[in-house]
């Protein structure tokens, strides 16, 4: 199920091409969702796709066949109003969770959409994620008088179990990392991908100037190796088991 946000347009080619890292980091997440032949997993904010389907391969050479045959079957939804029943041995997330700022609503969802027994995995940006473009954004919009808009959801792992555990999981595995991430195309690219949530209502003169100032900003505050910018990524990682 991709993620729907209402103020956040994607288009596949630029997401490719400035974030297909968000895929490549979230490979690893696949062991610990262990997914097993004929069980049925909701990926909820599945991006473009590239993580489900290696979800998808781990059933065997004929079920893949059969997904590949298919296509993935993925539908459009707002992931803070799930509406599944007790359908799901697992559901898994990769960088998608802290885009539903309501994260109540979306593990409640979630807490509904499991057998008794499923697990939740899950990583996503944790407190203190991406605090030197939230810093530049912040400044540029400062300096025209603007403020920004609170758009992400960066909880500590301690907020995260307690509302976990609120709605019927045990949480055998939860930690905060960081995950420094060279960008592909440096703070430009990574800003015009993902910093419109943030921006309030102006001009695209203006948000033209907002986004190079913050660019030029954010490049002072991030470190850089071999020629590219490293961006200040902090993972929320966690392994839950709805109880029932
Ligand atoms: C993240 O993956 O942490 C992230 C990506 C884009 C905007 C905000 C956070």
């Amino acid at each position: 199920m991709p993620n729907n946000t209402p103020s956040q347009h994607w288009q596949a080619d630029a997401y490719a091409r400035n974030a297909r890292f968000v895929a490549d980091y979230g490979t690893p997440l696949i062991d610990l969702l262990a997914p097993q032949p004929h069980e049925r997993i909701l990926d909820l904010g599945c991006g473009d796709g590239v993580l489900t389907q290696k979800i998808a391969a781990a059933g065997s050479a004929e079920l893949v066949a059969a997904a590949r045959a298919l296509g993935l079957n993925a539908v459009q939804g707002d992931g803070q109003k799930l509406a599944f029943n007790r359908e799901f041995d697992a559901v898994f997330s990769n960088a998608a969770l802290h885009w539903m700022t309501d994260a109540e609503a979306v593990v409640a969802g979630v807490a509904q959409a499991l057998k008794p027994g499923g697990r939740f995995v899950g990583e996503f940006g944790g407190s203190g994620n991406i605090a030197a473009f939230q810093t530049a954004l912040r400044q540029a919009l400062h300096a025209r008088g603007l403020q920004a808009r609170e758009c992400w959801y960066f909880p500590t792992a301690e907020a995260y179990r307690a509302l976990l555990e609120q709605h019927g999981f045990s949480v055998p595995h939860i930690a905060l990392f960081p995950r420094p991430t060279p960008l592909p195309t440096g703070a430009a690219g990574w800003l015009d991908t993902f910093a419109e949530p943030m921006l309030p209502a102006m001009s695209s003169t203006e948000r033209t100037a907002v986004l190079a100032e913050a660019a030029a900003t954010a490049e002072t505050l991030l470190p850089h190796e071999n020629g590219q910018t490293i961006a200040d990524y902090v993972r929320l990682r966690f392994v839950a088991v709805y109880g029932g």
